[in-house]
């Protein structure tokens, strides 16, 4: 047959389709395990980024940081007690979907836009040698484009902000994805997330902060250019702190001590 033939040329051009599909989907299966275990990584290191327990970007070794510095346990967030199950299975994104796993929001309750909220969630207690020294909170909630995944970390007092930290959202670079700017979101740590009478306190203002105004250590600059991101992350992180979030379990880590 000449190699100018109509059926040479298909059959030589689905011959390499069939060995190109081959090589691609083994790849892609073969591929996985470790693309699965490099998200469990990342989400360990983002973790340890938010508590302000690593830098980001320092090389260390996450898994064994991880280890000696966090205890993750999962929580009932309609009663604030911790209920059994592994936290590092747990797939929040496939819970938030089941309705046997998790609650519609209503339209008031929804403050970060998320529709459904899961009955149980991780969390991630900070170990300094024996002590509890903190914990930090799985958040998410719309931005102006997508939904931002990240972590909030608070100190032992349960009041003051360790450290806040997104490793997912599809926001515009330089604009909504500011959130990622060290410099702001090291403008979260130490600021104050509940006022003298319990309730949720902490904002993104439009603008800067006032530094001698008596609210600004519930207050965080805006994100200039950015004001629907900044509003998404400040509803999120109140709708997280809050009562339909985590609000009963602090309320019962406040009365029953850290731990
Ligand atoms: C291409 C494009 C991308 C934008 N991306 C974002 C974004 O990621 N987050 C955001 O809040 N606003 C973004 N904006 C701006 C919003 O439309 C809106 O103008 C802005 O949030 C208002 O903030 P300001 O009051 O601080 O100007 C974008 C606008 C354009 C044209």
């Amino acid at each position: 047959m000449s190699n100018d033939s109509t059926t040479k040329v298909l059959a030589v051009a689905a011959g390499l389709c069939v060995v190109c599909s081959v090589l691609v989907s083994t790849a892609a299966v073969s591929l996985r395990p470790a693309q699965e275990a490099n998200k469990v990584l990342d989400r360990k290191s983002n973790i340890l980024v938010a508590a302000g327990i690593v830098e980001d970007g320092a090389e260390v070794d996450v898994d064994s940081v991880f280890e000696e510095k966090i205890e993750a346990k999962l929580v009932d967030l309609t009663t604030g007690e911790y209920v059994e199950g592994d936290p590092d299975t747990f797939d929040d994104r496939e819970a938030a979907k089941d309705p046997s796993t998790s609650i519609e929001l209503t339209r008031n309750q929804d403050l970060g836009g998320i529709k459904r909220r899961t009955n149980v969630a991780p969390i991630y207690l900070i170990k300094d040698g024996g002590e509890t020294t903190g914990v930090i909170l799985p958040i998410h909630g719309k931005g102006l484009w997508s939904t931002l995944y990240g972590f909030l970390a608070l100190g032992d007092d349960l009041e003051t902000i360790r450290g806040l930290g997104f490793y997912e959202h599809g926001e515009t670079p330089g604009l909504g994805g500011e959130v990622d700017n060290p410099k702001w979101k090291s403008s979260w740590v130490g600021k104050k997330a509940f006022d003298n009478e319990g309730d949720v306190a902490i904002e993104v203002i439009k603008g800067s902060v006032n530094p001698s105004s008596e609210s600004s250590k519930y207050q965080i600059d805006g994100l200039s250019g950015a004001t629907i991101t900044a509003r998404g992350v400040s509803n999120t992180v109140q709708f997280w702190l809050g009562d339909d979030g985590f609000g009963k379990y602090l309320e019962r880590l406040k009365t029953d001590g850290l731990g």
